[in-house]
């Protein structure tokens, strides 16, 4: 016999009751805030779609790093967009590239915040595909063999944390090779293992001027209706040396963490994208939502779902929200 002798609101009473059965706390340690990277200096040019980010030069990158770091934050998420693009992606080898450039220059001011780089070809090809071309196809073996001196590149620079974000088969492990046979077996990878041919893309397409120039990415990014799928990739990344396993986009696919979480003891990341973001800011400046409470709830829901750390561009507000 349930009511009434069970009644479910007596812990709702007050916020001191809900504050003591809570089961989610999002932390300012949960975040990793993503920046865009461009050539050049003192540049900052916010993105049209993503309200109060910016396409940052390497100089002021550093200087967002700074106030990153001040408000808390443990890590970054490092985007490059290269002056010049061609069909292999070259300018993302370059020691003296955009992203090796902002590496150095952020370790100079803020030594203490974790440079995560983003590993993929997208940003840095002609094409916007996330690998070489075969033809009209991406060819799988060959791609590996430069994200791995991609990945090699960043760590010279001073990279914490590889990211890879290409969905090519095989590249964990081949990153992972790569980084211990140049003496980096101390840096850990961050797959973005279950990494779905997503909608809400958008934003950072036009951010990173990454939109591929024919076709889509569905070809190696996975099919959105699939989750069993997903637990069979995260399984191959975590077999070829992925240290952290990422879910991505988060909220569509929150199921996707959750079961993850279940099947795998190895720390969960989770991408808060930048359609996620940019429909809040959009909903708000609208007036129809409250972005701090909805902002917080959608993150919230990732942590409870079951992930560890949460890529967000709300990073920076979500750090003052809860401080
Ligand atoms: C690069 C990459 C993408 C994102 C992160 N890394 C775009 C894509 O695959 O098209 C998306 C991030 C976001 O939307 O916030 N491959």
């Amino acid at each position: 016999m349930a009511f009434p002798t069970h009644r479910m609101r007596r812990l709702r009473r007050n916020s001191a009751l809900r504050s003591l059965v809570r089961e989610t706390t999002l932390d300012v340690d949960d975040f990793i805030m993503p920046l865009f990277v461009c050539e050049g200096s003192r540049i900052r040019r916010e993105i049209a779609a993503m309200p109060r980010n910016f396409h940052l030069s390497p100089d002021l990158a550093a200087e967002e790093c700074r106030e990153i770091r001040d408000l808390g934050i443990p890590a970054v998420i490092l985007f490059g967009i290269p002056e010049k693009k061609d069909a292999t992606g070259s300018s993302a080898l370059d020691p003296n590239g955009v992203i090796q450039q902002a590496i150095r220059k952020i370790k100079a001011v803020a030594p203490d915040l974790l440079i995560i780089t983003d590993v993929c070809l997208c940003e840095y090809t002609s094409h916007g595909h996330c690998g070489i071309l075969k033809e009209q196809e991406v060819d799988n073996d060959r791609t590996l063999e430069i994200l791995t001196a991609m990945s090699v590149s960043h760590a010279e620079a001073g990279a914490d944390l590889l990211a890879p974000s290409d969905m090519m088969d095989g590249r964990i492990g081949a990153i992972r090779r790569g980084l211990d046979d140049a003496g980096f077996s101390h840096l850990a990878i961050m797959a973005y293992a279950a990494k779905y041919a997503s909608g809400f893309y958008g934003p950072f397409r036009e951010a990173a001027d990454s939109a591929p120039s024919f076709g889509d990415r569905s070809s190696y990014q996975m099919d959105p209706p699939n989750a069993r799928e997903a637990l069979r990739e995260i399984e191959l990344d975590l077999q070829e040396g992925a240290d952290i396993v990422m879910v991505k986009p988060a909220l569509a696919y929150l199921d996707v963490i959750c079961r993850a979480r279940d099947r795998f003891d190895a720390p969960i990341a989770a991408y808060n994208v930048s359609g996620e973001f940019s429909m809040v800011k959009a909903a708000a400046q609208s007036g129809w939502i409250d972005e701090k409470r909805v902002a917080l709830e959608i993150l919230t829901s990732i942590k409870r779902a079951g992930a560890d750390m949460i890529l967000t561009y709300f990073a920076k507000d979500a750090a003052r929200w809860l401080s």
